[in-house]
């Protein structure tokens, strides 16, 4: 029997989107007005990723972003897209986003919302047809509407998350989010436009036998990390790794696996960035029952203190990442 506001497999991402409103007394649908935004965002990036090559979309752009990482033209491209989209919604007062140093005022002074985002993740997949992805991470912003917002509205803490998601450009394409309660999926049906639900109510299995990590670092690893891998090897396990953030963290979602971006000489923090990839990724997470640390303490209850702080990241089936921390903390 299907849980009263359970839907079913097929409806329409913006009928969802309006049922959950009204099933949620308190919603007052700006929320839903920001997701429908995004998801629209979403398949605009989805025409561009898929015609990239053929209207010249392909290759850098010769600049560099904040982190000092050369910028796709996609990676830009989406990021423009992405801010007009929630700046013409009117309910995001700011925004912040891997490619950009600041935080973005939108001019909407009156939204209540705050959203940080990663518009392009897996850069270095985009001119090889490799599937790519968006993450996108939405607060209510803390400081009083109407005035302009400030960092605070964005280093409120992952717990604070008010909905998380990601787009994944893949054989198909994907909208995976979560407003607290369930993460759902929806499938892009092009033949329509429209996003349909296609994975109801996702739970992670509680083990599973893929790990992902680059392995070319492995001997930039604290020793642990590198006996864990061992441990993995020696079940057997099989090592899939995309190098797209999203798409590895899905397949492990859907698979059950285990996914390790530890500290390396290079990035002794950690690469990916904790306010649009880990906090986002790890609030999904843990809502379809996964676990997400960076090696000492639930990402979600790490203190954030800068915009574009990175982090380590093991995320994944719950067993395994407690056999990961066995090995990390033995004795703990
Ligand atoms: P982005 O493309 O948004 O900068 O993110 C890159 C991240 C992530 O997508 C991916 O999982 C990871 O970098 C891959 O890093 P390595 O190439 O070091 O494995
Ligand atoms: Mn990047
Ligand atoms: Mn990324
Ligand atoms: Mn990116």
């Amino acid at each position: 029997t299907l849980h009263p506001l359970a839907q079913p497999v097929g409806t329409t991402l913006d009928r969802y989107i309006m049922q959950r409103q009204s099933a949620f007394a308190y919603a007052t649908g700006e929320l839903s007005q920001l997701l429908r935004d995004v998801a629209l965002a979403g398949k605009i990036i989805n025409r561009e990723v898929n015609r990239a090559g053929l209207i010249d979309l392909t290759g850098g752009m010769g600049s560099e972003n904040v982190q000092g990482e050369s910028q796709q033209k996609l990676d830009v491209i989406a990021n423009i897209r992405f801010k007009r989209a929630l700046t013409n919604g009117g309910e995001v007062c700011a925004i912040i986003s891997e490619e950009e140093e600041d935080i973005i005022l939108t001019g909407n002074n009156q939204g209540k919302y705050v959203v940080a985002m990663d518009p392009l993740d897996g850069s270095s997949n985009i001119d090889v047809n490799v599937s790519i992805g968006t993450i996108f991470s939405i607060y209510r912003r803390v400081t009083p509407i109407g005035s302009q917002p400030t960092i605070d509205d964005f280093l409120q803490g992952g717990h604070e998350q008010v909905a998380a998601g990601y787009i994944l450009y893949g054989s198909s394409t994907i909208m995976v989010y979560t407003t607290g309660h369930s993460v759902n999926a929806f499938t892009y049906d092009y033949s329509i436009g429209e996003y349909l639900l296609s994975h109801a109510d996702l739970r992670t299995p509680a083990t599973g036998t893929i790990y992902s990590c680059n392995e070319g670092n492995r001997n930039q690893y604290d020793i642990r990390v590198q006996e864990y891998l061992t441990h993995c090897q020696q079940q057997h396990y099989t090592a899939r790794y995309i190098g797209s953030l999203v798409a590895d963290f899905h397949r492990n979602l859907l698979k059950g696996g285990i996914y390790l971006y530890p500290p390396t000489t290079k990035n002794p923090q950690g690469k990916l960035r904790l306010l649009y990839e880990a906090y986002p990724l790890a609030f999904i997470a843990e809502r379809a029952g996964c676990r997400a640390t960076d090696g000492q303490q639930s990402v979600l209850d790490i203190e954030p203190h800068d915009l574009h702080q990175r982090t380590p990241l093991y995320i994944g089936a719950p067993a395994m990442v407690q056999s990961l921390m066995d090995h990390l903390q033995p004795g703990l």
